[in-house]
């Protein structure tokens, strides 16, 4: 239509077009309009390849804190993959680390009748409840990271944080050739991903002759961490190893230990890996050795697709890890089978 108009004024600023040839073109050009927008209007109707207007879908994704990078990298990997989406509108809630407006957030995207809830969970029991009521209400619920109680959920993500544990505590077994002090800095014991590399670690070591000899829950922070490194450091003389939970935690006590003029002495583990924290941790010595952690944002997006086409989503996704450590992180680490 603005073509025609713009033909039309064109037409009568450069001809000398008089009153009545004026009347008519502007009849055959009125008559040219209502003959093109009907074309056009049945060929949309029936054009075997047009598709109707997309439907948009909803996600809502509660993130239990956006404190840590790791968190703030999981938001920007599915903000990333659903931009590839038009049809997808993410909206974000940071729990800012409190389990109470957490589940004020899980009720909240249920009363807004999301399409899909995506929930990456600060505690397990806390959010169990909230959850079962989304479902309830009809809403698929994908479960990113750290457990709920049971599986009351239409999909879990997450990578094997027993595997991981276990993978640390063998790797520190073979660093320290079997034997020596260590000290265990543990994630939020009343999340899932803690208590599984805690125990995952305990059978990695198991039969060795690694003695943990301080064990704190530093509630996967970085702060909480270097504070436990100096009760630890001040207790024991001979520290030959610190795993902490995540890579916060490990840098955490790496600081403590710099700060005591001590960190020459014994190795730190992380996991986490993301590139610009603990792969370059490694990179610059700070870290002996991190274990890749992913965040499975993009694996989120994907799975909402589906559940929001109708498809099948399994009920687990279980993603894989990378060790790196000095020999390896110069290739990209490798991938633990
Ligand atoms: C971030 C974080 C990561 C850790 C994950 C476990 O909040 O602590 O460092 O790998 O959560 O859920």
């Amino acid at each position: 239509m603005k073509t025609f108009n713009i033909q039309y004024s064109t037409l009568n600023a450069q001809q000398n077009i008089r009153p009545r040839q004026h009347w008519m073109l502007n009849v055959s050009l009125i008559l040219a309009i209502a003959l093109f927008t009907g074309c056009s209007k049945s060929n949309e109707a029936t054009a075997p390849n047009s598709s109707p207007a997309q439907k948009q879908f909803v996600i809502g994704m509660s993130q239990c804190n956006l404190g840590e990078p790791w968190r703030v990298q999981m938001n920007a990997d599915i903000a990333a993959a659903a931009a590839k989406h038009p049809e997808l509108k993410v909206i974000f809630k940071d729990a800012q680390n409190d389990t109470l407006q957490q589940r004020a957030q899980v009720e909240e995207f249920a009363s807004a009748k999301v399409d899909v809830l995506i929930i990456s969970p600060k505690e397990a029991q806390p959010l169990t409840e909230p959850v079962a009521h989304a479902m309830a209400a009809g809403i698929p619920v994908i479960v990113l990271d750290r457990r709920l109680l049971g599986t009351n959920y239409t999909c879990f993500i997450g990578a094997d944080n027993k595997k991981i544990g276990k993978a640390a505590g063998q790797w520190i077994v073979k660093a320290l050739q079997g034997k020596g002090n260590v000290v265990e800095l543990m994630g939020l014991q009343t999340s899932t991903p803690g208590q599984d590399r805690h125990s995952g670690f305990l059978e990695g070591i198991a039969g060795s002759g690694l003695q943990v000899i301080f064990r704190a829950d530093m509630q996967w922070l970085e702060p909480n961490a270097r504070q436990e490194m100096e009760s630890a450091l001040a207790r024991f003389d001979k520290i030959d190893c610190v795993f902490a939970h995540n890579d916060d935690g490990a840098h955490g006590a790496y600081l403590a230990a710099k700060a005591a003029g001590r960190e020459k002495q014994m190795k730190f583990v992380g996991i986490d890996a993301l590139p610009q924290e603990g792969v370059a941790y490694v990179r610059q010595g700070i870290l002996d050795a991190t274990f890749q952690y992913p965040t499975g944002g993009a694996e989120a997006i994907d799975t909402a697709l589906k559940i929001l086409h109708g498809e099948p989503v399994p009920t687990e996704i279980v993603l894989g890890t990378r060790l790196f450590d000095k020999d390896n992180v110069s290739q990209g680490g490798v991938e633990l089978k």
